[in-house]
């Protein structure tokens, strides 16, 4: 015995998003003039009608416990949001309100994994996923996405599968690589977890952020997936209100209320004037939202025009998300201000400590000969952060 942390938290890996973030954050504070790169939220301001609803909810006295599971407002409001996005008519004990999409997540994660069960997780995957399978001490069962547009398949899975996966990972759009799985793929996808009786967990965060022709569409609407997909979606990054901690998730009732159990014994319910916010993001005009996605698409088409442009630098045309998903393997080997570069994370110090940009390497999400290059921040600092990197790249 003694002093010693509980296994669980020492095994734990912080995360590297978060650090590269802290780092240039840091460099920020000092005065340096760094292009962030790093960033996974919106650099909009929450829409002023929102921000007003949380304030007058202060007003009103709002301020006190609401159920577990979240307001009869807030479940209302997402049942809605719901429908059109998934096509099902959930019922509210269907649907658990939480603190943020990660939290929806890690509710999902405890309420399905027993100790020893296997999860299959798409690789590149968003860094928070594996942390949380192995915090229910489960066997992370890495998929290697094969495609390069970055789209998971059903044969992807297949590869990796055995009797002891139990649970499935989809996050499309996905955050790093913006690929968007395109219906016929998800309908693949969907009948191989009812063959494989599998559950679930469909991370659409970034949903309403879709490009050019990609069609969102949830694996929850196929048939046979409604009672065993777990639905996690939020706030945070369609109404650029990373800060108010809102996620969602919708499934069977089962798993619902074994997800309310547990947050009922950590968290008791999200914030009470952050749920009446929600409740005007959700059913308020939407037009920020998709003002905000048009500026996406716009900094998008930059960016990854300008970055295939860069030597060794290879990035698909992302789908949906505010990431470009950079391969660098064309640098591996190469010298970078002096530096004999073996990985992308040689690369993201080289361009932070030289050029004062920061991107974050792909080791964190799976990838170590990618890094991603969020494109959350104006076209201006984009033109001068790739301008940076191509010239420390190119001995300019
Ligand atoms: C794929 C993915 N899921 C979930 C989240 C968490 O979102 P929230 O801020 O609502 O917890 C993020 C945030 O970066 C994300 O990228």
């Amino acid at each position: 015995m003694g002093l010693e942390l509980a296994t669980r938290a020492a095994r734990l890996s912080p995360s590297p998003t978060m650090a590269i973030d802290a780092k240039a954050k840091s460099l920020l504070a000092e005065g340096v003039d760094v292009v962030n790169f790093g960033a996974g939220e919106p650099d909009f301001d929450t829409p002023a009608h929102i921000a007003e609803a949380g304030i007058e909810a202060i007003r009103q006295g709002q301020t006190r416990y609401t159920a577990v599971a979240g307001t009869a407002e807030l479940k209302a409001a997402v049942i809605e949001r719901l429908r059109i996005d998934v096509g099902h008519r959930y019922q509210p004990n269907e649907v658990l309100i939480s603190v943020g999409a990660k939290h929806s997540l890690y509710n999902a994660i405890m309420a399905i994994v027993d100790p020893g069960d296997g999860v299959l997780l798409p690789v590149p995957y968003w860094v928070t996923y594996p942390e949380q399978i192995r915090l229910a001490d489960g066997e992370v069962q890495l998929v290697p996405i094969r495609r390069a547009d970055g789209v998971l398949t059903r044969e992807d899975i297949e590869a990796v599968l055995t009797s002891r996966s139990r649970g499935l990972i989809v996050n499309s759009p996905s955050n790093p690589s913006g690929a968007v799985i395109p219906p016929e793929e998800l309908r693949a996808i969907a009948e191989l977890a009812v063959e494989r009786d599998l559950w679930v967990i469909s991370d659409e965060i970034y949903g309403r952020l879709v490009y050019d022709d990609a069609q969102q569409v949830s694996i929850a609407a196929f048939p046979g997936m409604r009672e065993r997909t777990i639905v996690i979606n939020g706030v945070s990054k369609a109404y650029a209100m990373t800060g108010w901690r809102i996620g969602f998730a919708a499934g069977p009732r089962a798993i619902i209320e074994a997800m309310s159990g547990i947050q009922s014994q950590s968290t008791s319910n999200p914030t009470s004037i952050a749920q009446a916010a929600a409740v005007a993001a959700l059913t308020g005009p939407q037009e920020a939202v998709e003002a905000m996605r048009q500026e996406f698409d716009r900094r998008r088409r930059y960016a990854v025009e300008r970055v295939n442009r860069i030597r060794g630098l290879k990035a698909a045309v992302p789908k949906g998300a505010f990431y470009l998903w950079v391969d660098m393997s064309g640098l591996i080997g190469e010298v970078v201000a002096g530096r004999t570069i073996a990985s992308s994370d040689d690369l993201a110090l080289a361009w932070l400590e030289e050029a004062k940009v920061a991107v974050v390497p792909g080791t964190g999400f799976g990838a170590p000969h990618y890094f991603r290059l969020s494109y959350a921040t104006s076209l201006e600092r984009i033109a001068t952060g790739l301008d940076r990197m191509a010239a420390l790249v190119e001995g300019r």
